[in-house]
């Protein structure tokens, strides 16, 4: 939900901010551009499309100088364009500005500018923070972006710089996020840690309205009332080419592959045989879990679908009722919380502006948030009581898996946990589901090591212009997100119905040659399932089939079956998903399409 990238330092800025605008173009890709002080004057260069666009005007018109600010846009107010591209600056080219987020009073804020003389030509609501800035500019930078900032309603993380103080770049955040990264003679800001990560490891995470004004000798911190502060400078550990391809054409692909490992990660030390589990960053009480009533689990996307499995696993496991939300509708229907409701949140990124802005609801009405996420120190893990981190590693494709993946093994974690807790399972059944747990990670393998089949449907499919996903109880879940990864990165209509729905309306679109994936993992749920697909075949859809090993005849009536290696059924997403993944990527490779950036998405929506 586009990235913004500032340097300042000795080095020439230019290939410094379009290199860390390479690693955050998953933020969106509308445009690019880039404002670097040279002589007492700024120079911006920008345009629609992608990055490499950018690259090639720079290559033709390079900018010179050592200071600078960079964007990559998802454009929400004013269409992609060169002039809606950031940075966006003020009437007299002395302030330039890049943002993340809405200004949600712009329109406010435009006309009043407008009736002080200034001039607008782009349709943004970032072009009225610069002209803001230098309303309130006399002399010092920061005093004015502070002034400037007390006008604005809305979500932000801005990169500042100005041409009559040339070493210096300002920055603050509200809701969208912002690090600032310290290095040697060189200081930067970024959206997210990659996009330095080539530069420094050493990082301090900006809490809202907390102010940055970086040079290359150092970073100083204001609070929003102007007092210096002090903060922690926090070390990051990440391999720098776990942000890279890594040989793999996609990283969607290298990502798909990285799951056995993933999924391991996120068992260390919390998955032991014989031993509890334990959750180290978990401080509810034994009590307070007895004590629950219900548990809302909200988040967005891919997130949620992890969200519905999590439902089955503690309703089933822990036997405590569960509902399941999308963020940004749970905020605004005045859900029921009381003190003994606990709030789980699901998020990769931990800065979903929907989902964090669930997580401050929650709170506010008393309830206990547990947040799961993959990303350390972001908004969300600083926010919850409670944080269980993925470990997923970085992951950059827009198209979720590894994450995905990560979040199911949280939740089956958090379930037994539970269970462990209010004793809704004997020791020995915890035991059963750990074991298997800890096979999960040979287990996806097997299923990488045989993807043939599934890539051989996408490779029959790909040209279809609608498909359907099937599937019962837990199936049904792991319908949803294959059919959310297909139209994700190929464009094709997809949909997912349980099983036993579609005989109510949906079956109507079925004919001859429609496509439909239909899964059918479940023990207890299997022979419902197959008159489910029976339904389908008889009305000419050509079915592929998933169900686990062993299981025999599925072949005798659906065009192509994949199989998945026997592990406990309430297990079995972790496994079918990576062939839905396969299966969308595949089509996507063979559309043609962007798998790492499709069309109008981004990774991380930081707006509402
Ligand atoms: C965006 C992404 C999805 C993701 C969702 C939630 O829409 O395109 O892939 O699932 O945000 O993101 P989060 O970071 O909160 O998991």
């Amino acid at each position: 939900m586009c990235g913004i990238v500032g340097y300042s330092g000795k080095n020439e800025a230019s290939s410094i901010l379009v290199e860390g605008l390479s690693k955050l173009e998953y933020r969106g890709y509308d445009s690019a551009g880039v404002a670097i002080l040279d002589d007492g004057k700024i120079n911006v260069s920008k345009c629609k499309g992608r990055l490499v666009n950018l690259e090639n005007k720079l290559k033709s018109s390079p900018l010179k100088g050592n200071v600078g600010i960079g964007h990559t846009r998802w454009a929400t107010h004013g269409e992609p364009s060169d002039v809606n591209a950031h940075p966006h600056n003020n009437n007299d080219n002395t302030i330039s500005v890049v943002h993340n987020g809405i200004i949600e009073n712009y329109m406010e804020l435009k006309s009043w500018l407008k009736s002080k003389g200034y001039k607008f030509v782009s349709e943004t609501d970032t072009e009225v923070i610069p002209n803001l800035i230098d309303y309130f500019y006399n002399g010092d930078l920061l005093d004015a972006v502070m002034k400037a900032i007390s006008k604005v309603e809305g979500s932000y993380a801005l990169g500042v710089v100005c041409s009559n103080e040339p070493n210096k770049i300002v920055a603050v955040r509200k809701d969208s996020p912002l690090i600032v990264g310290a290095g040697k003679d060189e200081n930067f800001i970024a959206s997210d840690v990659p996009a330095i990560l080539n530069h420094t490891r050493d990082i301090y995470y900006l809490k809202d309205k907390e102010f940055a004004v970086l040079t290359s000798e150092g970073v100083e911190f204001y609070s929003n009332e102007g007092e210096k502060i002090e903060k922690e400078l926090n070390h990051i550990e990440w391999d720098a080419n776990a942000a890279e391809k890594g040989g793999y054409e996609h990283f969607m692909l290298k990502e798909i592959y990285e799951q056995p490992k993933a999924i391991k990660d996120t068992m260390t030390s919390r998955i032991i045989e014989d031993q509890p589990i334990k959750l180290d960053d978990i401080n509810i009480t034994k009590e307070q879990i007895e004590n629950i009533e219900k548990i809302y689990i909200v988040a967005c996307g891919t997130a949620y679908h992890a969200g519905i499995v999590g439902k089955y696993a503690i309703e089933k496991l822990a036997r405590i009722p569960v509902e399941v939300d999308i963020a940004s509708e749970f905020r605004y229907r005045n859900p029921i919380i009381t003190k003994n409701t606990l709030m789980i949140v699901l998020s990769q990124s931990g800065e979903t502006a929907d989902t964090l802005a669930a997580l401050r609801e929650a709170k506010s009405l008393g309830a206990r948030v547990i947040a799961i996420t993959n990303v350390v120190g972001s908004s969300v893990s600083r926010e919850a009581d409670d944080i269980l981190y993925t470990w997923a590693g970085p992951e950059i494709a827009v198209a979720s898996t590894k994450a995905y993946t990560t979040q199911l093994i949280t939740m089956y974690i958090l379930a037994l946990f539970f269970a462990q807790n209010k004793n809704t399972l004997t020791n020995e059944e915890i035991e059963n589901i750990k074991a298997d747990m800890l096979k999960l990670p040979e287990k996806a393998k097997e299923v990488l090591d045989n993807k043939e089949r599934v890539q051989k449907f996408a490779s029959n499919t790909y040209m279809h212009k609608d498909m359907f996903y099937l599937g019962r109880g837990i199936d049904y879940a792991v319908a949803m997100e294959g059919a959310l990864k297909l139209k994700e990165i190929s464009y094709i209509h997809s949909e997912a119905y349980a099983g036993g729905e579609l005989k109510h309306g949906t079956i109507a679109l079925i004919e001859n040659g429609t496509v439909v994936v239909a899964l059918a993992t479940q023990n207890d749920l299997y022979e419902k399932m197959v008159s489910n697909i029976k339904e389908v075949t008889t009305r000419g859809a050509k079915v592929l089939g998933i169900t686990v090993e062993g299981r025999t005849g599925m072949d005798e009536f659906v065009d192509s079956v994949i199989y998945v290696p026997k592990v406990n059924d309430i297990l079995l997403p972790v496994l079918s998903v990576i062939q839905l993944q396969l299966l969308a990527y595949y089509v996507s490779v063979e559309k043609g399409c962007d798998v790492d950036k499709p069309r109008n998405l981004a990774k991380s929506v930081t707006v509402e």
